[in-house]
């Protein structure tokens, strides 16, 4: 996807399953692309089920005058599901966090428990992703927040924006301005690092590795610039694995997967 084309087209057609990460990256690349082309097409998966769970979870809401679906969205006959659900939101300032904050909160209390230490650290951790996509990724779109929970599997959670990743603002600071993208996110999960030199700073994306971790089995994703990076808990035992993703990710994006 260039600057200035003037028709781009997305492709997701041949899709048959779209995790909370893919439907926040999904629309945040159509929105950046209806920012810069004349005219966009979303090819809409042919499979049923999932065009429908699309328009439910508000994929295709308040889509820019210029982009174009290749199938009609259906109607739907709305249930209400806050607790296994939450729409597609998007966020642009500290007040939407606030917002969103509480039904990321129902969603985590359908999964783990009313009152449990599990589900306010992952509404908690949620929320430091999101504040940072405000603060540091400068992104033309804001960022995307949705989440589902699956019957008897788990809950997914996924923040992502379109903005300068996690390698480029870190890099900023000089003490850290020689580091590799994957070296700048691994080094970002660190207490104390922080693109901004000041007392204090740097605790957000600790927190939210040491929030997920005590969440029982549970995965982390995080995609940006040329790295990605997984941490995996199971049983009290920690994996990371680190790879570099066959392009380059535009802005952030982060998954919390927590297994049932
Ligand atoms: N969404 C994002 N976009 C760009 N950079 C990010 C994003 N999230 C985190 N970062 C980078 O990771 C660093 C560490 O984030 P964090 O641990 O929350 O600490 P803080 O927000 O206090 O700097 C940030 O300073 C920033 O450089
Ligand atoms: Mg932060």
């Amino acid at each position: 996807m260039g600057e200035n084309q003037d028709e781009v087209h997305l492709l997701a057609g041949s899709a048959m399953w779209l995790a909370p990460r893919e439907v926040c990256g999904l629309r945040a690349l159509i929105d950046s692309a209806a920012q810069v082309a004349g005219r966009v097409v979303f090819h809409s998966p042919v499979a049923g089920d999932l065009h429908r769970h699309l328009a439910r979870v508000n994929f295709y809401a308040d889509l820019p005058g210029n982009v174009e679906i290749t199938q009609p969205v259906p109607a739907l006959n709305r249930r209400d599901r806050r607790e296994r659900l939450l729409e597609l939101a998007r966020i642009r300032t500290t007040c939407d966090v606030g917002a969103l904050y509480g039904r990321v909160s129902d969603i985590a209390r359908g999964q783990f428990g009313t009152g449990s230490a599990a589900a306010r650290a992952c509404a908690t951790a949620v929320a430091a992703a999101m504040e940072n996509a405000i603060e540091h990724a400068d992104s033309p779109i804001g960022a995307l927040v949705s989440a589902q929970r699956y019957h008897g599997t788990g809950l997914e959670l996924a923040v992502v924006d379109l903005g300068r990743g996690i390698p480029a603002t870190l890099r900023q600071n000089p003490s850290h301005r020689g580091l590799s993208d994957l070296d700048a996110v691994q080094h970002a999960l660190e207490d104390g690092v922080s693109s901004v030199q000041e007392q204090g700073r740097g605790a957000g994306l600790a927190a939210l590795v040491h929030d997920v971790g005590r969440a029982g089995q549970a995965t982390l994703r995080l995609s940006s610039g040329a790295a990605e990076l997984t941490l995996g808990w199971d049983a009290g035992l920690a994996s990371v694995n680190q790879s570099i993703p066959a392009s380059h990710v535009r802005g952030t994006w982060i998954a919390v997967r927590l297994d049932a």
